[in-house]
């Protein structure tokens, strides 16, 4: 028997921007976790983790759109709506190429082949991510380009080692819910004193480059940006 996470990758995701807006605040994170699952009516599943602050607004408001990104899509988008939660900053505060849907939410005007709004219909709480059954009212084309796929930003978009955040050594955090993700850059910190004198080791999150240092990391460690397990990081 063997778990092989990598063995995930393989499964043909697409990425997806998706966006929701409660009470007047914009804010969207990326997810490869989105399918249709009927055609009559259109509807679609999306599933997010509970930490994500998109998450508690789709859920507070019903509301979400999706739009396909594409391989011309640049790593800055995914840096910014999947390296950041909207807790901590305003992702639309600068982002201006958006257009409002019927829905309330933003959907992508470029780096985007397609989107979808819709509204909640049904809704199942998976222990760490709520999945989202989607009635889709508004949908259309955005572009010629090519959607991407997860197998190819992990390829050719995807910047390797080049943290937004780290933890800050000393600090034991399992769950990933009380993590320093202030920027930082701790590359060079393969082997760093910890404030104790303690020898700290450092190990890089393979999906979005968050370091974490600490003596040893712990299984169970979920990476507070993507959220993705300790599978998931190497030692650097
Ligand atoms: C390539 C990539 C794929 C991701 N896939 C998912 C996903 O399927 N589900 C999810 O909940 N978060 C996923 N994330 C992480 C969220 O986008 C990230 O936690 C984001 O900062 C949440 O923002 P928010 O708190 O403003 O909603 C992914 C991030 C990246 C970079």
């Amino acid at each position: 028997m063997s778990l092989n996470q990598n063995a995930l990758f393989q499964i043909g995701y697409g990425l997806y921007l998706v966006a929701a807006n409660e009470n007047g605040k914009d804010n969207a994170c990326i997810v490869n976790t989105v399918m249709q699952v009927t055609q009559n009516p259109i509807r679609l599943l999306v599933s997010i983790s509970n930490q994500n602050l998109t998450h508690d607004m789709i859920k507070n408001t019903g509301k979400l759109t999706v739009s396909v990104l594409t391989e011309k899509t640049p790593f800055s988008v995914y840096s910014h709506f999947g390296y950041q939660s909207g807790k901590k900053v305003d992702k639309f505060e600068d982002f201006e190429d958006v257009t409002r849907c019927a829905n309330g939410c933003y959907r992508l005007n470029r780096n985007s082949s397609a989107y979808f709004c819709g509204t909640v219909c049904d809704s199942f709480v998976l222990d760490t991510h709520t999945m989202f059954l989607v009635d889709v009212t508004d949908a259309d084309i955005v572009s010629t380009q090519t959607p991407v796929t997860y197998d190819f930003y992990q390829k050719y978009v995807k910047q390797p080692y080049k943290p937004v955040a780290k933890k800050v050594v000393g600090q034991t955090n399992t769950d990933g819910t009380n993590a320093d993700v202030g920027n930082g850059n701790s590359t060079n910190a393969a082997k760093a004193e910890g404030a104790d004198g303690t020898k700290t080791n450092s190990y890089v999150c393979k999906i979005c480059g968050y370091v974490y240092e600490g003596e040893s990391l712990p299984e169970d460690y979920i990476c507070p940006i993507c959220k993705h397990g300790a599978a998931d990081f190497e030692q650097i």
